[in-house]
């Protein structure tokens, strides 16, 4: 079977693609490279044994997107393309908005096209409103409160909008909440670019010495120790979650959502001290303000993905703190 994999050189493309080969899939990916580098996809060639096309290609650019469906018989795609930096997108909405939404637009015309029936979606928990009741179920009320959410809100109608009208679509919409750790072999894992906004890449680099300590933003939270509570999973079981969207894209049409989470909270003081157990080191932190637009608590409710996908994460909290470690000790010592 051949997956088309759109953003497979990012974070959780790039670990999903690692997966796909290790079970037989056929892949090619497409990455305009913007938020990732090709020391992804050679890491992923290394891990699988195997070559695999790549074509640096935006996807905002149809001709070019449209030479790899003219080039393949593809039978799924997985769509992780887009800008994802929240904070960013408040300052430049209309890069974003062009960005994932003319991406997600092209692909659906070449998807037309080509006769390509099935997408799975990388979209987000933040297309959920921040009143619901927790823990969010896929029937909780959507709405965002920046544009990078709102671009997840509008693909997911495009895509379901695309699927009613062709009525061989079967759309997979996965709701991520909050992925963290690498692959165990160290050779893949989160590398944003620049300082990150992120909690777990900023405790790993703060761990390496790159910053002097973890800022906490806000300990007033009405949460059991005052500080953000997030449904961390492990990139590694994110991706087992995406072989089984396929599997279910190929036995169903229509349009689907499916929260992909572990079902418990963690705090950001819990988040560290775990990554202090697991690591045997020492994590400086200080409590800073609150970050605007952070909420306090949010973590999903994943019955829906494990009665029909079959999907369970199964990655401990000491894994996905073990794993992001053992990735930037080897970064470290690639770089140095
Ligand atoms: P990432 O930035 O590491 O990967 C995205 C990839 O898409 C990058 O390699 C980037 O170069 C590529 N890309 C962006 N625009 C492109 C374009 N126009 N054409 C071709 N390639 C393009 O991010 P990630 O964390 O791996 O996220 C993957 C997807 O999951 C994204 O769509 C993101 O919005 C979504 N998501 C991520 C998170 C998270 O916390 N990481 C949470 C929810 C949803
Ligand atoms: N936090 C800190 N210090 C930091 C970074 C984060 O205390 O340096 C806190 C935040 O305040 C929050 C928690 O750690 O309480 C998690 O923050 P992240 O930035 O790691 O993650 P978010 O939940 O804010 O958002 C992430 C992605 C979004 C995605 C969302 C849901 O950035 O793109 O998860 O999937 F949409």
């Amino acid at each position: 079977m051949k997956i088309l994999v759109t953003g497979g050189a990012g974070y959780i493309g790039s670990h999903t693609c690692a997966l796909l080969i290790e079970n037989g899939f056929s892949i090619v990916v497409a990455d305009s490279l913007i938020n990732s580098s090709i020391n992804a996809i050679n890491g992923v060639k290394k891990i699988a044994g195997k070559d695999f096309p790549f074509y640096k290609t935006d996807l905002r650019d149809e001709a070019s997107l449209e030479k790899i469906f003219a080039a393949f018989e593809i039978d799924c795609i997985i769509h992780f393309a887009g800008l994802k930096a929240v904070g960013e997108s408040v300052e430049k909405p209309v890069m974003y908005y062009e960005n994932n939404l003319i991406s997600t637009l092209n692909l659906c015309k070449c998807m037309k096209k080509y006769g390509v029936s099935k997408v799975i979606f990388s979209s987000s928990a933040t297309v959920y409103k921040s009143d619901n009741p927790m823990p969010l179920t896929e029937n909780a009320s959507l709405g965002a409160c920046n544009p990078y959410g709102w671009s997840k809100f509008m693909c997911e109608q495009i895509l379901y909008d695309a699927s009613v009208a062709e009525k061989d679509f079967s759309v997979v919409s996965l709701r991520y909440f909050n992925p963290v750790g690498a692959h165990p072999s160290g050779l893949i894992g989160e590398e944003p670019n620049g300082i990150p906004n992120n909690l777990m890449p900023f405790i790993a680099q703060t761990a390496r010495g790159i910053h002097s300590e973890v800022k906490v933003f806000g300990n007033d939270y009405e949460t059991p120790d005052g500080t953000g509570v997030r449904d961390y999973i492990h990139v590694m079981d994110l991706a087992k979650g995406h072989q089984l969207a396929i599997d279910f894209a190929q036995k169903n049409t229509g349009f689907e959502t499916f929260n992909l989470g572990t079902g418990s909270g963690v705090s950001v003081l819990e988040m560290i001290k775990a990554f202090e157990t697991a690591n045997t080191l020492k994590l400086p932190y200080s409590i800073a303000p609150r970050r605007a637009g952070d909420i306090a608590i949010s973590y999903a409710n994943p019955e829906k993905a494990q009665k029909i996908l079959g999907f369970k994460a199964e990655k401990t909290v000491e894994e996905m703190c073990r794993d992001t470690w053992n990735f930037q000790n080897i970064t470290s010592k690639t770089q140095s």
